[in-house]
């Protein structure tokens, strides 16, 4: 059976380029790995004092990670970070304390942007939060990618095909990642 991978998208915008890029990627996955996108964007904006009486989309959105054998970010960049409902659900599924539901999940982060910067600021204060909540996210390839516009044909398949390739390329090597992180 393939790996399940649980898709987060940083973007809540219908038209969102990351979601496009999200849907071509789980498209161009190879047989050992099944992407599928777990929402983000209805899951209430994190209090403490939920602990008294969760709000019920964050017992599915946690359960949805737990089962996945891994998760990918696809986001784009917010103000040189990233965007504030993925922020969000990033600390949704780390609490209850001791009940991190990323725990130990091998990872990896796509960042896309219209712009040069492939959101670089975004991809690394991802990766710092996912240090705290122990994702080992993949190092290389390094997934910055910019011209987001000129990214996908009208039926949302990737324009490029050196482009379609280095994706093709980075879910091999994500795939392999995974295999190593669970035998380890
Ligand atoms: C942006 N955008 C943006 N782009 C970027 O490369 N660096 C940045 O720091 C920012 N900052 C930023 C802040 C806010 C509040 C918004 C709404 C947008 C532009 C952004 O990359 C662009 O809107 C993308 O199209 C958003 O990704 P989706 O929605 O297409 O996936």
């Amino acid at each position: 059976t393939p790996y399940q991978v649980a898709v987060l998208v940083g973007s809540l915008r219908q038209a969102s380029f990351n979601r496009k890029l999200a849907l071509a990627l789980q498209a161009l996955a190879p047989p050992e790995l099944a992407l599928r996108i777990v929402e983000i964007g209805h899951l209430p904006f994190y209090n403490e004092d939920e602990a008294a009486a969760p709000p019920a989309p964050y017992g599915e959105f946690r359960a949805a990670i737990k089962a996945a054998d891994a998760v990918l970010f696809v986001s784009p960049e917010y103000n040189r970070s990233i965007p504030a409902a993925l922020k969000n659900a990033l600390d949704v599924g780390s609490r209850p304390y001791g009940q991190n539901a990323f725990e130990g999940k091998p990872g990896a982060v796509v960042t896309l942007s219209p712009g040069g910067l492939g959101g670089f600021g975004a991809h690394h204060h991802l990766r710092q939060v996912l240090v705290c909540l122990n994702v080992a996210t993949l190092p290389t390839p390094e997934m910055y990618l910019g011209g987001a516009a000129d990214m996908f044909t009208a039926d949302g398949a990737i324009a490029k095909p050196d482009t379609e390739a280095f994706l093709r390329k980075f879910l091999a090597t994500f795939s392999t990642w995974i295999r190593k992180q669970k035998a380890a």
